[in-house]
């Protein structure tokens, strides 16, 4: 079961502006630096999800038939509504997002992240992901960890998704061959990027 400090009831937080938004409500307006530099080219800009959000969100997931099985909108549908997350817009259109659970002030995992089939590559996931480890870091949060389906799998369309953490400096720590809260055959992969130094 996911747990964690924060419960944001049903309603997402919206802060379409600034970026004094409180810790994880947001992290304000787009920039038209890229904070890793790679992006230059893509439109629009990473801002705190929305209830409005929910639909193209979910939309996002059911067009990754190989990434996410049936089950997953409902998922994504709850941890959005607990613990709000960020999108991704081109031209007004959300292209991608991401779930966070800041499950300690110093610790937050990523639940989830995707960007539209169509969309992948372009460097979207890059751009959202920096920011929302951006915001994270102003926050204080010292390590970011996300759990994602081990190469062990040997299931080509998440030969991407390892990549994708490990170019955005995630360092995997562990594999869990049995999770519990995954069927036979889908090891976890446990990946970890520290935001600050602790040694
Ligand atoms: C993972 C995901 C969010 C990445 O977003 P994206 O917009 O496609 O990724 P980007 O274009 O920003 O690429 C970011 C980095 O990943 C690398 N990458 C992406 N796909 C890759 C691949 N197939 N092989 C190697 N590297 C790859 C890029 O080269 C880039 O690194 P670089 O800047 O150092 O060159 C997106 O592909 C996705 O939604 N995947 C399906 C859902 C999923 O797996 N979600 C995570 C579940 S845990």
């Amino acid at each position: 079961m996911k747990k964690g400090p924060v419960s944001r009831g049903e309603e997402f937080i919206e802060t379409r502006s600034g970026n004094s938004d409180p810790p994880g409500e947001g992290i304000g307006a787009p920039t038209t630096e890229d904070p890793c530099g790679r992006v230059s080219g893509v439109e629009g800009g990473v801002r705190s999800a929305s209830s409005h959000d929910l639909e193209a969100c979910l939309e996002i997931v059911r067009s990754l038939e190989d990434h996410f099985t049936d089950d997953v909108p409902a998922k994504v549908q709850s941890d959005l509504s607990r613990h709000g997350g960020w999108v991704i817009e081109d031209h007004d259109q959300v292209v991608g997002f991401v779930v966070v659970d800041r499950r300690l002030p110093s610790a937050a995992e990523i639940l989830w992240i995707a960007v539209a089939a169509a969309r992948r590559n372009v460097g979207y996931g890059r751009r959202l992901l920096n920011a929302v480890l951006g915001a994270l870091r102003d926050q204080g949060t010292v390590v970011v960890s996300v759990k994602t389906l081990d190469r062990s799998a040997d299931y080509e369309p998440y030969e991407a998704t390892n990549a994708f953490y490990e170019r955005s400096g995630f360092v995997q720590i562990d594999c869990i061959d049995e999770p519990p809260d995954r069927p036979p055959g889908n090891p976890a992969a446990i990946y970890v990027a520290a935001l600050q130094r602790t040694v």
